[in-house]
């Protein structure tokens, strides 16, 4: 009821403003990378040693799941090629539970799914599991779930309850999840030396402090919603690690306010979207301060040439100032690995003040369901 909402307008920007305190918890007691972490925090009963024993034993991973769930995957594999230099495939469910695929018994089986019921990732899993594949894994946020009874290994998130049908807190703490997964498995393949591990952590724990400090350019993203409310037609460019974000930030976006928006790998945008571009499709840029931002740049004058109305969300060290036609927000600190899950926050909020601005039901937005349990 409304007592629960506090300050909040909506579930959705309740749970947005919870991050922090989620990561926080996700942390909690994590005193390193050890396998006991992906033992279901002691609801499934598989020992942390049968963990290690699959680590070592993996030589590749395939992540099935769905909607806000794939995205996440979607980050992962760029970190478990990049940190921990095992190979990944990241499927919708529904895709893989119906074609022929090539089963590899030493794959790792990865699910993600906030509720742990959706009808399509558990049928994904029960198919993998039907190819011989026996080593499975989920991320779940729920602890009762079928698809922490069904799988091998779990790990817990700790968002608490999601009550916004757009998930939210869900998916930062999935990417928490998947990076401590990422980090385990460097340290099975010997890829992780102590430095680098306590590194990592220190990065993770500092985290709460950073998304702190995003929540507070909520008034910024206000603004930009003023002037989304008014289209019908929204584009979002990222590169990398942060691709997966602009798809999220334009699945959030039309969820939640019905403005058609979809995303591109920066470097896609001559092949076929920028004949789309005019004044009246707003250009989502995220722009990290990382190895692709001069080619970034270069793809938002290809926007600005064609009169395309650019919103950069720039890191602080990164050149790019606002000037006719070019809005920018600039994050806090620039994150490196964990930058994604920076990034995403103020994505979250855009879509959130537009729908808002819109009058749309955010929390439940017309078609949509929390959990999707038939197919
Ligand atoms: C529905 C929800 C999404 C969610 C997806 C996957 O479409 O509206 O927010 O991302 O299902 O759900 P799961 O519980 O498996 O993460």
């Amino acid at each position: 009821g409304a007592a629960e909402l506090g300050p909040y307008r909506h579930y959705m920007q309740k749970e947005i403003f919870e991050q922090p305190r989620a990561i926080a918890d996700t942390l909690e007691g994590v005193a390193g990378i050890v396998p006991e972490l992906f033992d279901g925090a002691g609801v499934h009963g598989e020992p942390g040693a049968a963990a290690w024993r699959v680590f070592k034993e993996i030589d590749s991973v395939l992540i099935l799941a769905c909607g806000t769930s794939y995205y996440s995957g979607c980050v992962a594999k760029y970190w478990l090629e990049d940190i921990a230099g095992i190979p990944t495939q990241v499927e919708v469910a529904s895709e893989y539970r119906y074609r022929t695929s090539v089963p590899n018994p030493r794959t790792l089986v990865v699910t993600i799914s906030q509720s742990g019921e959706t009808a399509d990732t558990l049928a994904a899993l029960r198919h993998a599991q039907s190819l011989g594949m026996q080593h499975t894994l989920t991320i779940c946020n729920v602890a009762t779930s079928a698809m922490v009874r069904e799988c091998k290994l779990a790990y817990v998130t700790r968002a608490g309850v999601e009550i916004g049908v757009a998930s939210t807190k869900a998916f930062t703490t999935q990417l928490a999840g998947l990076f401590l997964l990422t980090l385990a498995l460097a340290q099975a393949k010997g890829r992780l030396t102590d430095e680098q591990e306590a590194s990592h952590l220190k990065a993770m724990r500092h985290l709460p402090v950073a998304l702190q400090a995003v929540l507070a350019l909520e008034p910024q993203l206000i603004s930009w919603a003023e002037d989304f409310a008014r289209m019908e037609n929204a584009l979002f460019l990222g590169r990398g690690l942060h691709y997966p974000i602009a798809l999220e930030g334009a699945l959030k976006l039309k969820e939640i306010s019905y403005i058609h928006a979809e995303a591109y790998p920066a470097g896609e945008l001559k092949h076929g979207p920028l004949a789309l571009v005019t004044s009246a499709m707003p250009v989502v840029t995220v722009a990290p301060n990382d190895a692709l931002l001069e080619k970034l740049k270069s793809n938002m004058q290809e926007v600005r040439a064609r009169a395309g109305v650019l919103y950069v969300l720039a890191d602080a060290d990164t050149h790019i100032e606002s000037s006719e036609g070019v809005h920018v927000i600039r994050m806090p600190e620039h994150y490196g690995h964990l930058s994604p899950l920076l990034h995403v926050v103020p994505l979250q909020l855009l879509a959130y003040h537009t729908a808002c601005a819109r009058g749309t039901d955010v929390d439940k937005p017309r078609n949509l369901a929390k959990s999707v349990t038939v197919e």
